[in-house]
């Protein structure tokens, strides 16, 4: 203890059982560690005498962000020491012609983008856990959000990480250029890597102006057909401004409603309850020309009949209010039991049939509620059945059948939230033998003591 106190201070070992309950939970209530020791590291200096440290005497630990993911791989499985990047929350710069950004891995989503959005920026990610998660978090995670479908994946937005490895070896990959093909993009191997193969400190990330004009639209669509047919359309017809395109059912909408029952109404003219609902957004530089071509699209909505009813938001608090809808099914789906939560991409046409699917296998269970929403522009769905306490049969009639079925039809069994400590034992519905077995080897390279998020993202 007293060299972590040496580098770090006292005051940032943390020890006490009230401090580290919370550290030890994940967000859902799922998964629960057993840590005596957290670590709050301020510098990038800080974390490589750490790690060296830890690796010399082989002690695990948990590199850990805004503790906000959603695969149980932020928390200990035993006692290993929890690395809490929370202290490390600094911008580094900015560059306004370029849009390129430094920042420390622990600073808050949401405080980065409201940086951002003061110099006409957005950060290129954006997701319903803005206000907790960490930039650094949602690198290891690779997480994905509502805006994938028009800025992309971190993969490509990232143009640089500042990563220290486990025996305390600072990568210093923090390149600010678009262009750089010297050779291999080793940087590329700590994006979505979990903290498994290195604590991210530092990134650098292309950042896009922020749009002039936003609108936001929220549909009541009476089949997962047509919710399918709207999406082609608004590629055709909205085209380059369209920036999101989300869908919830009939329940994830509910839930929302009665979680929040009288803050949160239906936002809809006619109010009357649909099969699911659509939330789509634009994102351009010319208000006259968005509106006139939202305006278009929505006529041939109507016309087509493709909706039953819709609104759009007339300005930024009512789009705030379309959007807390969207974003705010994960919480209240919480808040009504215990949650069994998917996260796969599969193609678009195939992907409500296993949330019809999983109802009628969990039919004889009536405490069990199964629903699906998600980003339906990016092919993933969120599937998620929900019980008033976790129980081993329920468990048993989801998995591995949600897994089997996602591999049949060509998906992923994880489109964004990762694998953590949940999945490790399914990679392989995912993930040929050839490629698992150069994962285990790029492990070995980086942690030949396995000192890193252990247990994580890869089969024992
Ligand atoms: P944590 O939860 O703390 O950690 C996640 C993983 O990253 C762990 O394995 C941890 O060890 C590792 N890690 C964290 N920081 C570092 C670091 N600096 N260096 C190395 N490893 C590190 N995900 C999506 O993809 N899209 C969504 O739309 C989305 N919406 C969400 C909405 C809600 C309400 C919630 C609760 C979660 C949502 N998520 C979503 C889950 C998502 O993975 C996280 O929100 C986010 O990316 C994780 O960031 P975090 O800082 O909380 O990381
Ligand atoms: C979302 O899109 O809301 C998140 O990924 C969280 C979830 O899947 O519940
Ligand atoms: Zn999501």
């Amino acid at each position: 203890m007293s060299f972590f106190a040496s580098v770090i201070g006292k005051s940032n070992v943390l020890q006490e059982e009230s401090e580290l309950s919370g550290l030890n939970e994940d967000w859902m209530g799922k998964y629960q560690g057993n840590s005596r020791l957290a670590l709050r590291p301020k510098s990038t200096d800080q974390v490589s005498k750490i790690l060296a440290y830890c690796n010399e005497k082989c002690i695990a630990v948990v590199p850990q962000g805004g503790n906000t993911g959603l695969v149980g791989g932020s928390v200990p499985v035993h006692d290993e020491v929890i690395l809490s990047m929370s202290r490390m929350n600094e911008i580094r710069s900015f560059d306004p012609v370029s849009g390129v950004l430094v920042v420390d891995a622990g600073a808050i989503l949401h405080n980065v983008d409201e940086y951002l959005v003061e110099r006409d920026h957005i950060f290129p990610l954006d997701l319903g856990a803005k206000g907790s998660c960490h930039v650094g978090g949602n690198v290891a995670t690779n997480a994905g959000g509502i805006r994938f479908l028009r800025y992309g994946s971190l993969h490509g937005n990232v143009l640089g990480l500042e990563v220290v490895l486990a025996n305390g070896q600072v990568l210093n990959a923090l390149s600010t250029l678009r262009k750089d093909n010297t050779g291999y993009d080793v940087k590329q191997i700590f994006i979505g890597s979990e903290g498994s193969l290195g604590v991210i400190t530092g990134l650098s990330v292309l950042c896009p102006p922020r749009p002039k004009s936003v609108n936001v639209v929220f549909l009541a669509v009476p089949s997962f057909e047509k919710c399918q047919e709207i999406l082609t359309a608004a590629r055709q017809r909205l085209g380059e401004i369209l920036s999101a395109y989300e869908f919830l059912d009939e329940l994830a909408f509910q839930t929302v409603l009665n979680i929040h029952h009288g803050r949160v109404h239906s936002p809809l003219p006619y109010g009357a309850s649909s099969p699911f609902y659509i939330l789509f957004e634009t994102h351009g530089s010319n208000a006259e020309h968005d509106k006139a071509k939202v305006d278009g699209f929505l006529d041939y909505l109507v016309e087509s009949n493709l909706i039953t009813d819709g609104v759009v938001s007339q300005d930024e608090t009512q789009a705030k209010s379309l959007w807390f809808i969207r974003e705010s099914v994960p919480e209240s789906i919480s808040r009504a039991g215990k949650v069994y939560k998917y996260d796969i991409s599969i193609p678009v046409s195939k992907m409500y049939d296993i949330v019809l699917d999983m109802r009628k296998r969990l039919a004889h269970l009536p405490q069990t509620q199964v629903s699906g929403y998600g980003h339906l522009g990016d092919s993933n769905l969120h599937l998620n059945v929900v019980e008033p306490t976790y129980t081993a049969e329920t468990l048993h009639l989801i998995e591995p059948y949600v897994y089997e079925w996602t591999a049949s039809v060509g998906g992923s069994i994880s489109a964004e939230h990762g694998i953590g400590v949940m999945k490790p034992n399914h990679l392989h519905y995912s993930k040929s033998p050839v490629a698992i077995s150069m994962m285990q080897s790029i492990k070995a390279f980086l942690d030949p003591k396995g000192i890193l998020n252990p247990y994580k993202v890869l089969p024992l």
